[in-house]
């Protein structure tokens, strides 16, 4: 059996805020598609879903300041840092390891260490995520509960509905991945792993 090494690659903070945001984010998209269905036979009943949605949004804008805090005073910003070498070739390379290889039982071409904590691929989507449809999806949010603040007619289009578009298109987004974020993180050295990492901080690598 392959020898393995031990690395804290996610402190309290960072625990804290990622259990937080998901169970706020798996809030939001229940009431967000309760709220789709209008009143036609909804999953949960209308101002129920409109009050839950709204305290989960609050709760998740607070816990995403914890994340950008943390992450400009710790370490952590390092792993967001997109390089322009290799910008396109390496999250190729891992996607076509994804795809293919790991079903061939090749090894990752970028294995985790204590300078890499994401693989390339992985690392574009949680900067996607994290740096544009989180804040989107906040900002959003913050107009649709507050419409006076969003201004009128944005070129001919109203305003609100150009606001609940983004919205609704950011949360469709962040669902997607989310999904697929479950099943990539099953991935692993065996498929509880790395979710017994983000809930102790310990990360197991090969030595
Ligand atoms: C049931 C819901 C979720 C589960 C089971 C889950 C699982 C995990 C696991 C196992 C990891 C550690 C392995 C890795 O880095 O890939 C992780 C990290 C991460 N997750 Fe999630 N996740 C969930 C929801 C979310 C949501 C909703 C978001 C964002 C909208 C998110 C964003 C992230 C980010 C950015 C990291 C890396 C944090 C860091 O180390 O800096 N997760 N997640």
């Amino acid at each position: 059996m392959a020898e393995t090494k031990k690395i804290y690659f996610y402190p309290i903070w960072l625990r804290i805020w990622h259990g937080v945001n998901a169970l706020g984010i798996i809030l939001l998209i229940i009431t967000g598609i309760s709220l789709q269905s209008g009143s036609v036979d909804p999953l949960i009943e209308f101002n129920s879903a409109i009050n839950l949605h709204n305290i989960s949004g609050i709760i998740v804008t607070i816990s995403y300041l914890i994340f950008i805090l943390g992450n400009l005073f710790t370490n952590n910003k390092k792993f967001y840092v997109i390089k322009p070498k290799g910008f396109l070739k390496r999250p190729m390379k891992q996607a076509i390891f994804y795809t293919w290889g790991m079903f061939k039982g090749e090894n990752a071409p970028y294995p985790l260490s204590e300078k890499r904590k994401f693989n390339p691929l992985q690392k574009y989507f949680y900067v996607i995520v994290m740096y544009l449809a989180v804040p989107m999806i906040i900002i959003t949010g913050i107009g649709l509960f507050f419409p006076e603040i969003i201004i009128e007619k944005i070129y001919h289009l109203n305003g609100i509905f150009v606001t609940a578009v983004l919205h609704s298109a950011m949360g469709f987004f962040i669902s997607i991945f989310l999904l697929i974020h479950i099943y990539v993180s099953s991935i692993g050295k065996s498929p509880i792993d790395n979710f017994k990492s983000i809930l102790t901080g310990w990360h197991h690598i090969k030595k």
